[in-house]
């Protein structure tokens, strides 16, 4: 099949690279020039496992191309998926949606022919009407276009292997849509045929299953950090307790790491923007929860801030802290809302001299926070710290011996964040050692 993917962000740069991979023809469209020359070289503009490799491939036999015209794009095929970002409105917790519409809006002069627009961008519930609204106003196909909604449950580090073998995919039409469904079914033929489960429903469940699941996804990191909290005033063990009470299957332990919690560019702002969407919608009350979800992961941030603090006789002035991590989660470069730059941030505004390493994030990071230094090399970064603080749960730094850090830090005071190192080991080689929710 041919088919655009228009916004090649994080989701569409990686839904075009699997659709190629899938065998389509596929026309990757951003209006961001710079970002469709780095795709067009057959590379990723961020660092997504295997992302580059499959990008090489299939620019290079000429399966997956970019473009940033509009008329190439509504040219190119019948089936186009839309996955531009829908961020947080500065200073307000709702979406900001004005991305999704300009690019409806650029599409639909265009559209003289029946064609099938799929969404996948995550929006609030309600917009999929509005964008047929628009596509019908200003498309001179307008009645022969069909609107899909085909919410992405990817997670970044794991999106190819993700929108490959998805855990379900979710189609949402109007009651008008027998087209739509068979374009849509046709192009994630193989993925149907390997038994993933096809779930067909309207618009307004396949809007709700994305905002459900990933303010679900929050509020299970949220609910064992609030028990971390418990852990931390009654001396038990909240890494074991999440062990044990991931056996019971309805229970499940996927998800529920306790640390410092959730960051990212998805779950902050999906809940922020259920939550406003529902009080919109007058059901406020059935989300409170949520806030509640959200309280208990900034607490996290600040238990750990606190913590710090107190290993340095209560003051942070002056002191040497080293982070180790920068990404909001391992296996990426993405420093969207991360936990750790937010700690690492807090420390350095309360007066503390902060380096910073991270496999991956260090140039995003540099960008955003230039008040930090930073270091490559996480053992050089550790050289005279009066603390050193694990937030990014990198595998490689369960790998380090702690001997070799010794005697570079100016003294051996570790708070881990994730509860990944090994504290035994830690302890044997001279540290002292915190972690969240562990005696
Ligand atoms: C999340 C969802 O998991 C995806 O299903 C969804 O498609 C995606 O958002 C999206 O909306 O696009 P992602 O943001 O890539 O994916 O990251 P997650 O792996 O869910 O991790 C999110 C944050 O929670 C990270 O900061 C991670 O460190 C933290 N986390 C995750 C925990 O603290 N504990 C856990 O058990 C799991």
């Amino acid at each position: 099949m041919k088919l655009t993917v228009i916004g090649c962000g994080y989701l569409g740069a990686t839904h075009a690279a699997c659709m190629a991979e899938l065998g389509h023809e596929v026309l990757g469209m951003d209006s961001d020039m710079d970002k469709v020359a780095v795709l067009g070289s057959g590379k990723a503009p961020f660092h997504e496992r295997g992302l580059d490799e499959m990008l090489a491939r299939h620019t290079s036999s000429g399966r997956l191309k970019f473009t940033a015209s509009y008329a190439e794009t509504a040219a190119f095929a019948d089936l186009h998926f839309i996955s531009v970002g829908t961020p947080q409105q500065p200073g307000e917790h709702a979406y900001d949606l004005s991305h999704l519409f300009a690019a409806v809006r650029q599409l639909a002069p265009r559209l003289t022919a029946p064609a099938v627009i799929a969404v996948k961008s995550t929006v609030p519930v309600g917009t999929a009407p509005r964008i047929r609204d628009v596509l019908h106003e200003h498309a001179p196909a307008a009645d022969r276009l069909e609107v899909a909604w085909n919410p992405e449950f990817l997670r970044e580090s794991s999106a190819i292997e993700d929108t490959l073998r998805p855990d379900r995919l979710v189609l949402g039409f109007d009651s008008e849509h027998s087209w739509a469904e068979a374009v849509l079914r046709q192009c994630f033929e193989k993925i149907i045929e390997a038994g993933t489960p096809t779930l067909i429903t309207d618009w307004a469940t396949a809007e709700l299953a994305k905002a459900s699941a990933n303010a679900f996804l929050a509020t299970k990191i949220s609910f064992i950090n609030a028990i971390a909290e418990i852990c931390e005033a009654s001396g038990a063990d909240v890494t074991q307790l999440a062990g044990i009470l991931g056996h019971d299957d309805r229970i499940g332990g996927h998800g529920m790491r306790p640390g410092l919690g959730f960051g990212g560019g998805c779950l902050p702002k999906d809940l922020h923007g259920f939550m406003a969407r529902a009080g919109e919608l007058g059901a406020g009350q059935a989300v409170s929860m949520l806030r509640e979800v959200d309280a208990i992961n900034h607490r996290r941030r600040q238990r750990t801030v606190d913590l710090a603090r107190q290993q340095l006789d209560g003051t942070l002035l002056g002191k040497r802290i080293t982070v180790w991590g920068a990404a909001f989660k391992p296996h990426t470069d993405d420093i969207r809302d991360s936990p750790a730059l937010a700690v690492a941030q807090k420390l350095h505004d309360l007066g503390a001299t902060l380096t910073v390493s991270d496999p991956q994030a260090l140039d995003n990071a540099r960008k955003t926070h230039p008040d930090l230094d930073y270091a490559d090399d996480p053992i050089a970064a550790v050289q005279d710290a009066d603390l050193l603080l694990h937030l990014t749960e990198w595998p490689q730094y369960s790998h380090i011996d702690p001997h070799r850090l010794t005697t570079r830090a100016a003294h051996t005071h570790l708070i881990d964040g994730r509860g990944t190192l090994n504290a035994q080991t830690w302890r044997e080689a001279g540290w002292t050692i915190q972690a969240l929710g562990r005696p």
